[in-house]
C-alpha cells in the first residue's frame, strides 16, 4: 500500500518566514502529500524555532561547533533526520553548508530555496542581503528565486523551479529581498515541495 504523506524535515537557521509558507500550505491543504515533522535549526535562537512549536512540530537544534569533527556532526544531524523517517530535507535558510558525505546520503532527497536566478548571484558567499546587493550592484532588471536539488556544489544542484520579480531603479537590496520572499519564495517553495512530496508517496510501497 503506497504511505500517504511523505515525511518532510526543514532545516532553519533564521525568521523561517519560508517555513511558515509551507506549515500554512500544510493547514490549508494546498500541500496535501506531505507533513512537516521535524525542524532542526542550526541556531538556538532562530525565530523559525517558535514557529514549529505553535505548529506543533517537534524541534532539535544541532550546531556545528557543539561536535569535535564534521563527521560528528553529519551522524548528529543524520540520526535526528532518520529518526523521524524524513523522506525530504527541505533546507529554509539553512545558513550552514553540508557536507559532501552529508549531501551523498540522501541523493535528491535534499532541496533547497536560493534568492536569485541561479547560476547569478548563487554560491559561496552569497547568502543574505548580499545577494540582493549583487543583483541591484550588476544594473539587472529582473531577479527571483531558485528552487534546485542540494548536491556537494555550493547552489550547483539541479534546478526544479524558478520565478522572476522586477527590480526597480530605486530599491535598495532590503526592498529586493522583500519582493523575492514575498512574491517568489512563500509562493514556489511550497508548490516544489507538493510536487516533491507526491512523487514520493507515488513511489513509496510502504504500508
Ligand atoms: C531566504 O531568502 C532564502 O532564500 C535564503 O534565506 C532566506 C531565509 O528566510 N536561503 P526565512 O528564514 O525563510 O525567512
Amino acid at each position: 500500500m503506497a504511505k500517504k504523506k511523505a515525511r518532510i524535515a526543514v532545516l532553519i537557521s533564521g525568521g523561517g518566514s519560508n517555513l511558515q509558507a509551507i506549515l500554512d500550505a500544510a493547514a490549508n491543504g494546498s500541500l496535501s502529500h506531505g507533513e512537516v515533522v521535524l525542524v532542526v535549526s542550526s541556531r538556538d535562537s532562530a525565530y523559525g524555532l517558535e514557529r514549529a512549536r505553535l505548529a506543533g512540530i517537534p524541534t532539535a537544534v544541532i550546531r556545528s561547533r557543539d561536535f569535535a569533527s564534521t563527521a560528528d556532526f553529519d551522524n548528529a544531524l543524520s540520526k535526528v533526520i532518520d529518526d523521524h523517517q524524513a523522506d525530504l530535507i527541505v533546507l529554509a535558510g539553512y545558513m550552514s553548508i553540508l557536507s559532501e558525505g552529508f549531501v551523498k546520503r540522501y541523493p535528491q532527497r535534499i532541496v533547497n530555496i536560493h534568492p536569485s536566478l541561479i547560476p547569478a548571484f548563487s554560491g559561496e558567499g552569497f547568502y543574505g542581503l548580499r545577494v540582493h546587493e549583487a543583483a541591484l550592484s550588476a544594473g539587472v532588471k529582473v531577479s527571483g528565486a531558485t528552487v534546485h536539488y542540494v548536491n556537494e556544489v555550493c547552489d550547483g544542484g539541479e534546478i526544479l523551479e524558478q520565478q522572476t520579480v522586477r527590480v526597480f531603479p530605486d530599491d535598495s537590496p532590503q526592498d529586493l529581498q522583500q519582493r523575492v520572499l514575498t512574491q517568489v519564495e512563500h509562493v514556489i517553495y511550497p508548490r516544489v515541495i507538493e510536487q516533491l512530496a507526491k512523487e514520493i508517496v507515488g513511489n513509496s510501497h510502504d504500508s
